[in-house]
């Protein structure tokens, strides 16, 4: 004899059309950010794919436009945007450099599609020597001498057009730097998206390639945060939230699941996840040895970010999952 008094919770999975309907979460396409490398050259055709990264480029200014074009055409809402300038050198001058590389593409994209959200990532590493994501003295990465490059930075990108900033440095305080940089140059309503919560993670390896940005010594462990800490990410996100952030942010994104339910229940404000470079490249070598089926993946990746408290997700499968979602 079977009992009747069980749950049956197939009676809600039988059909697509019922699955649908009591579907919990789902990704949109105003959800999703896509970041794109933009590299200072006069080479227009210039197009180079990031080994690390298979189908993600390194593009001149007339290939990103290109690229961004095809993506408005399928949907796209917002990009993010990562320079790789033509000179480095010890104090990042790039980043704040009105005709910076950075500055000249959201002057275009903006210009070419003024309803596209174009976030600037307000950092130093892509436009230093060093490749550090502050000012190095000694051989130590100062904190409070770096805030006044990064709010020029921000300045210099808001000036140029950006929707919004999204200072991915980790030093302390750059958040009240920029917000106030930002309000004194009369950009009181630039919203500012901060990586609050970003881990020193080996999963952005494949990133430093396409930004050219390794650390020529040590590595990022004494700003970014150490990955077995949960109860750390909620003072930066309290700190980030106090100083002025907008949006607060957290990096990586698969691995720290837990780390973004918890900054969802502890506060109010918009919450973004980044699907790194290094969970890109996972999925895609998987997907390329016929291993796993690419977009099925990826779509449950992308709502996994959702189920744990995410409004936003920066994705490089943002463009393929425009194009699924259409
Ligand atoms: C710059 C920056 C990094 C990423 C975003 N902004 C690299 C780093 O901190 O080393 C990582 C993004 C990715 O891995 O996709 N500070």
């Amino acid at each position: 004899m079977i009992p009747s008094d069980f749950h049956r919770g197939r009676r809600l999975r039988s059909s697509l059309a019922l699955r649908e309907m009591v579907r919990e979460n789902q990704v949109r396409p105003q959800d999703l950010i896509m970041p794109y490398f933009v590299v200072e050259t006069d080479d227009e055709s210039f197009m180079k794919e990031i080994s690390s990264m298979p189908g993600q480029y390194q593009l001149s200014l007339r290939q990103l436009e290109r690229k961004v074009g095809e993506a408005v055409a399928n949907g796209l809402r917002a990009c993010i945007l990562f320079g790789i300038p033509a000179q480095k050198d010890e104090t990042g001058s790039q980043a704040y450099a009105d005709s910076g590389i950075v500055q000249q593409a959201i002057r275009l994209l903006k210009d070419r599609w003024p309803q596209l959200i174009v976030v600037a990532d307000t950092c130093l590493c892509e436009y230093t020597s060093h490749g550090h994501c502050g000012l190095v003295k000694n051989g130590e990465v100062l904190n409070d001498p770096t805030l006044n490059l990064l709010a020029r930075a921000a300045v210099a990108q808001a000036r140029a057009g950006a929707d919004m900033v999204a200072p991915s440095d980790m030093m302390d305080g750059r958040v009240a730097a920029i917000r106030a940089a930002l309000d004194e140059a009369g950009f009181v309503n630039t919203p500012i998206m901060s990586y609050a919560v970003k881990f020193a993670s080996a999963f952005y390896g494949p990133f430093r390639e396409a930004a050219e940005s390794t650390p020529q010594f040590g590595d990022r462990k004494t700003y970014q945060m150490d990955p077995p800490n949960a109860r750390e990410a909620m003072r930066e996100a309290a700190a980030d939230l106090g100083e002025g952030a907008d949006i607060i942010m957290v990096k990586p994104g698969l691995p720290y699941l837990d780390i973004i339910r918890q900054v969802r229940d502890a506060f109010d404000a918009p919450v973004a996840a980044y699907q790194v470079s290094g969970e890109y490249a996972m999925i895609k070598a998987a997907a390329l040895n016929g291993w796993i089926d690419e977009q099925a993946v990826v779509m449950e990746s992308l709502v996994a970010f959702k189920r744990a408290g995410a409004d936003l997700i920066l994705t490089y499968f943002t463009e393929d999952v425009l194009k699924a979602l259409k």
